[in-house]
């Protein structure tokens, strides 16, 4: 089901591309932040540089690897082993695709990151995409998996020395890594999603954000609960937010005003409630 999933999805995205791409040019003319530019024309369909595609077949011969791994991860919201996920599923499912990691190596690159936090490191493969921007930043993620954060320390030493993976969770860890890092270029939030959590971890990391920053929201449209957080979120003066779909996206320093891009990435339909509290779940429900 997930490949029949990923075929439609992936005819969608070549059909929408163009419009997609027209739709990009006229936010742009009309005040959408210019550092956007070349992350956004990338996502529907311009060749992304050089150097981001030498990046991403590096960092997909490492998903490969993973993938190929024997063991199975407790997951953090039961301990019945029954609910327990294999390599494979962390790596090409809970893990950011291809498409979605070259987007946020290009915005990195474009907002000239150098300090970087994540919230969610899983296995470092969206971690590995942003730290591998030429600049070499610093970055810092927060894993509350035990077993996973060897593996994303693995995986990210294979692109970067300046890598940090955090064990903890976000409610624990997150004020004091941002009172290590200082003024924050770039923010990934990719777990706990749910309402409350994501307002709260948005306006802690406001304060913290450099002039010109950007803050994306993995899974705004997955449960009413984040598509609400995206209502409250968007909404703050002083922010420019953009749905891409999958991902919401929060940039300061360019003042208040909203876009809307999902219609052509295939993710505008919002998902139901969320049962149980399921962090891994994330990128099962793509809409077309
Ligand atoms: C969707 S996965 C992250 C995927 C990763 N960003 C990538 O694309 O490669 C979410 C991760 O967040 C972690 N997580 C969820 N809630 C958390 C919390 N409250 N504190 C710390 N880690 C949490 C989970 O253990 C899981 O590994």
């Amino acid at each position: 089901l997930i490949n029949i999933r990923r075929l439609l999805g992936r005819a969608f995205e070549g059909a929408a591309a163009p419009f997609g791409a027209r739709a990009v040019e006229r936010m742009l003319r009309d005040g959408m932040p210019a550092r956007l530019a070349l992350p956004l024309r990338v996502l529907f369909g311009a060749s992304p540089p050089a150097h981001a595609i030498e990046v991403a077949e590096r960092i997909e011969t490492l998903r490969a690897a993973l993938a190929g791994r024997a063991e199975t991860f407790q997951v953090s919201w039961s301990t019945d082993p029954r609910h327990a996920v294999t390599a494979r599923y962390l790596a090409e499912i809970a893990s950011v695709p291809r498409r979605w990691g070259m987007f946020l190596h290009v915005c990195a690159e474009a907002f000239e990151a150098q300090t970087i936090v994540e919230l969610g490191a899983c296995l470092g493969i969206s971690g590995a995409y942003l730290a591998s921007i030429r600049s070499q930043p610093r970055l810092i993620t927060i894993e509350a998996s035990e077993a996973r954060v060897p593996i994303a320390r693995s995986t990210l030493a294979s692109v970067t020395d300046r890598a940090e993976v955090v064990p903890g969770t976000f409610e624990e860890r997150l004020q004091s890594v941002l009172d290590r890092a200082g003024r924050v270029d770039v923010v990934y939030v990719d777990g706990h999603h749910a309402e409350a959590a994501t307002i709260h971890y948005v306006r802690t990391v406001m304060p913290y954000l450099a002039s010109e920053a950007l803050v994306v929201l993995d899974d705004i449209h997955l449960f009413r609960d984040m598509w609400r957080a995206w209502q409250t979120v968007s909404s703050m003066p002083g922010v420019t937010a953009v749905n891409i779909g999958r991902f919401g996206l929060l940039v300061t320093g360019s003042g208040t005003r909203g876009y809307d891009l999902s219609r052509y990435s295939g993710w505008w339909r919002v998902g139901g409630p969320r049962a149980v509290q399921q962090p891994e779940m994330s990128h099962t429900q793509r809409q077309f």
